[in-house]
């Protein structure tokens, strides 16, 4: 599958690294421009572009990047992609520590990944942002594994969605349907499931113990 990957850092770069061990078509982007990214692509394979090409023609595009950064991607990123392009959102807020105050997640209250849809005008399936990212590299197991953990997928496109999963899962992790994207707030910072190294009922159960109060 071709799948481009926008913010190349902790989990970016380890996603380039298993999607293209799986044989998928990977370009891959940061803000600074694909010379800076030769190592990584003479490592994994993937092709180093700048963010405005990485959706071109891709099926999966994965938005990577720390939050307060969305507003600044390039306006038209998707405009070359797929028809049924899957968008993965893998970003927390965190307003102190890095991103600044957000006025349409504090005062509007929506989801970090609603507002993330508003800034790209696209839909996103939310996945990965609870994952650490060494795991992605170091905790993947095959199906039926007893040790396999389970991630949490939220958005509001079915397709879009199942594809999401089954990509996750080819990458060695079972998933769970945690819902929409006006769901997607049991995944954020600070909830039960995130972080959270477990199968898919101890994740299911987390997502269910949530507290909108954070
Ligand atoms: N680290 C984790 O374990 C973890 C786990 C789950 C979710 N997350 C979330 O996932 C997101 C990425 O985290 P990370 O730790 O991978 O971040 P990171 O290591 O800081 O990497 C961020 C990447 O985004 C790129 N970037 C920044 N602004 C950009 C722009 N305008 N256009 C294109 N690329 C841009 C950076 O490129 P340059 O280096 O060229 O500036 C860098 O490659 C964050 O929202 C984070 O909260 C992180």
């Amino acid at each position: 599958m071709k799948i481009g990957i926008i913010g190349a850092g902790n989990i970016g770069g380890n996603l380039t690294r298993r999607l293209t061990a799986l044989g998928h078509d990977v370009s891959v982007a940061n803000s600074r421009g694909p010379h800076t990214l030769q190592e990584l692509a003479a490592e994994t394979g993937a092709t180093p572009v700048r963010a405005e090409e990485a959706a071109r023609g891709a099926e999966v595009v994965v938005i990577t990047v720390p939050l307060k950064a969305v507003p600044d991607l390039p306006p038209g990123l998707l405009k070359e992609a797929a028809d049924g392009v899957a968008v993965i959102d893998t970003n927390n807020y965190y307003p102190a520590q890095r991103d600044g105050r957000i006025s349409g997640i504090e005062d509007e209250g929506l989801t970090e990944s609603r507002w993330v849809e508003r800034q790209i005008g696209h839909p996103v399936i939310k996945a990965f942002n609870g994952t650490y990212a060494q795991d992605i590299l170091d905790r993947h197991r095959p199906v039926g594994a007893p040790d396999r953990i389970a991630l949490p997928v939220a958005g509001d496109d079915e397709n879009a969605k199942a594809k999401v999963r089954a990509l996750i899962e080819d990458l060695g992790f079972d998933t769970v349907d945690a819902g929409t994207i006006d769901d997607s707030w049991r995944q954020q910072p600070d909830t039960p499931v995130y972080g959270l190294r477990g199968g898919v009922t101890e994740v299911e159960r987390a997502l269910a113990e949530a507290k909108r109060d954070r």
